[in-house]
């Protein structure tokens, strides 16, 4: 596969080019485009701090110093990927939904622009055939037992040629490695924008956050590993809990209740349980 990080159309997503097809109301109204710059959420929670209105987003071409999970890198040649971080001043109480909301919103904008089939890695890793497409974290600023500001951060490997990162290249792929018809970087990012803000706007009215997101999860009922702290744990992946966390079963019966952003997850396949 040729990996053509030429930049057409369909790839724009500068602030001219997104704003004129915007969907979303609110997601977006206020858009900050880098082509070049450390981190979306490092720059997202500097302007929120001097008070950025809720639903901005910054978005870049290129991040030099790209954040995941648990202090992990972020790595995405410039052109390659959608590189978003979303403002947003929700109630304390709706914070364990966020992730709910942002993986369902990108699994969602995936199926509608092409077409694969996603699914959540526990907590909220979206795979495609087993391999991470699109991962999400999530900074909160909490003051006083308020949120002051909370920042989500999605990146996704539309273009993003994995063979070039030997570290990652056996777990990673991306939207045009796995689809068969070409995948516009812009109809993505518009898509994701508007999935995204549905499903926040819906937090307040008790919409089934929880049971869309468990729809899309495919680590219930498996064995799997997980990293936490110091320790390894295994076990059977008994329940997905609508706070977020998650309940695993070990081999002599006993029950662990895990929270997301502690912990490191292996899948072991072709174990029966
Ligand atoms: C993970 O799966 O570990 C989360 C990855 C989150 C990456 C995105 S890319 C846009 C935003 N800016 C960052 O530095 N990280 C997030």
């Amino acid at each position: 596969m040729r990996f053509d990080q030429s930049q057409g159309k369909e790839d724009d997503i500068s602030p001219p080019s997104i704003v004129k097809s915007l969907r979303a109301h609110f997601i977006g109204q206020n858009i900050l485009y880098y082509p070049s710059i450390s981190s979306t959420m490092s720059v997202a929670k500097e302007v929120a701090k001097a008070g950025a209105a809720e639903g901005t987003i910054v978005i870049a071409e290129e991040q030099t110093a790209g954040r995941g999970r648990l202090g992990r890198r972020w790595l995405s040649p410039k052109g390659s990927s959608i590189l978003l971080s979303i403002i947003l001043r929700p109630d304390i109480e709706r914070l364990a939904q966020l992730g709910m909301v942002a993986s369902v919103a990108v699994v969602r904008s995936i199926e509608k622009t092409s077409n694969l089939k996603p699914a959540i890695k526990w907590p909220n890793d979206i795979l495609i055939d087993s391999k991470k497409v699109s991962g999400i974290l999530i900074e909160n600023l909490i003051e006083g037992g308020k949120v002051n500001v909370t920042i989500v951060g999605i990146g996704m490997n539309v273009k993003l040629d994995p063979s070039l990162f030997p570290d990652i290249s056996s777990q990673a792929t991306s939207l045009h490695i796995e689809s068969a018809r070409k995948i516009s970087r812009r109809e993505i990012l518009l898509q994701l924008l508007e999935e995204f803000e549905q499903l926040y706007q819906e937090l307040p009215q008790g919409e089934p956050i929880y049971e869309a997101w468990l729809g899309y999860m495919e680590t219930l009922g498996k064995f799997i590993r997980v990293k936490w702290g110091d320790k390894i744990e295994q076990g059977y992946v008994e329940s997905i809990n609508p706070d977020g966390s998650l309940t695993l079963r070990r081999s002599d019966g006993s029950l662990l209740t895990l929270v997301a952003g502690e912990v490191t997850l292996t899948v072991d396949t072709g174990r029966i349980p």
